[in-house]
């Protein structure tokens, strides 16, 4: 599974993940965390932010969304989803200017909890020394901030404090010395009721790779906690996206109703903004309960707060 996320930034894989993780921030942000900050574990962070004219696959994901939304008539605006009119107001240009950089995921955290005036204690982690030294700028100031430049254990108090997780690895492998029994062990290492998103690139002709990754999904399995789960994001094979065709979202030990908040907003994305060229197609693996609400899905920040 080789990967550089310098040249991903803003791409489709970045538009789930970040939809998915804004998705699970604001669930955890209404259900409260007490009188303390949201505890958010970034376990591969990246860079704060990535120049978009590096990143050739942001005009098909981030892009396109926001051009997407950009379209849709005023008077309907109150129908997108709010994460998504979040992420785009905070980032997207102005209309027809071009985006200068994306953000990345410990970006986007900080600035959720920003703009929810929820207190947030963030733990990055980055091997590059240079992804480190951007969180650092950016977001050093924060206290509630700790950036390590080294690879995360599952002993660090930030992944064994966690309330949210995010896992995603550029690759599994000998290369980026890193494995999905690593993944698991930091998983594990968190405390029961913290949520963990672990996100997998899936790269063609890399069939392997990709049932050693369901396999391993039912691995993550605890039985006093909700099931681990996942949605396979596909879309159609374009240059600027280089071997990766889609991406794996796990979701391990997530309640239902974050849940199906994450699967509701991937679809309604499916359903009307990549479509066409762009076509995402959505397979559920594991164990998803119906979405039996009436009247469907209530996407929404503060709606169900
Ligand atoms: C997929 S990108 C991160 C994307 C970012 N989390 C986001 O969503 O915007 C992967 C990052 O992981 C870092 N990395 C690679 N191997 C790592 C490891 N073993 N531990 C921590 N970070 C690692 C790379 O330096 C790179 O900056």
């Amino acid at each position: 599974m080789g990967y550089d996320h310098r040249t991903k930034a803003g791409n489709q894989a970045d538009v789930a993940k970040h939809a998915a993780l804004i998705v699970l921030i604001a669930r955890r942000l209404s259900a409260g965390t007490g009188s303390g900050p949201i505890r958010y574990a970034d376990v591969c962070a990246g860079p704060a932010r990535s120049p978009a004219a590096h990143s050739p696959g942001l005009p098909d994901g981030a892009g396109h969304l926001a051009s997407a939304l950009a379209l849709w008539p005023r008077l309907m605006r109150g129908s997108i989803p709010r994460e998504l009119r979040w992420f785009v107001d905070r980032y997207a240009p102005p209309r027809r200017a071009a985006w200068k950089t994306y953000p990345g995921s410990s970006t986007i955290v900080a600035d959720l909890c920003a703009d929810s005036r929820a207190p947030l204690a963030l733990t990055a982690w980055d091997i590059a020394p240079d992804a480190a030294a951007s969180l650092r700028e950016a977001l050093g100031r924060n206290p509630g901030v700790t950036v390590h430049a080294r690879a995360a254990t599952p002993a660090d108090e930030g992944v064994t404090r966690a309330d949210v997780l995010l896992l995603d690895p550029p690759g599994i492998g000998e290369r980026f010395g890193l494995r999905l029994a690593d993944l698991a062990d930091i998983a594990r290492a968190a405390p029961p009721a913290a949520w963990t998103l672990i996100w997998l690139p899936i790269l063609e002709g890399a069939e392997g790779d990709d049932a050693a990754a369901r396999a391993w999904i039912g691995s993550l399995a605890d039985p006093s906690l909700p099931p681990p789960r996942a949605l396979g994001v596909r879309w159609p094979s374009r240059p600027s996206h280089g071997k990766m065709v889609g991406c794996l979202l796990v979701l391990r030990a997530v309640p239902d109703g974050p849940a199906i908040a994450v699967r509701s907003l991937l679809s309604w994305l499916a359903r009307h903004v990549f479509t066409g060229a762009h076509a995402w197609s959505i397979e559920s693996i594991g164990s998803w309960p119906a979405d039996t609400r009436p009247g469907g899905t209530r996407f929404g920040m503060s709606a169900e707060r």
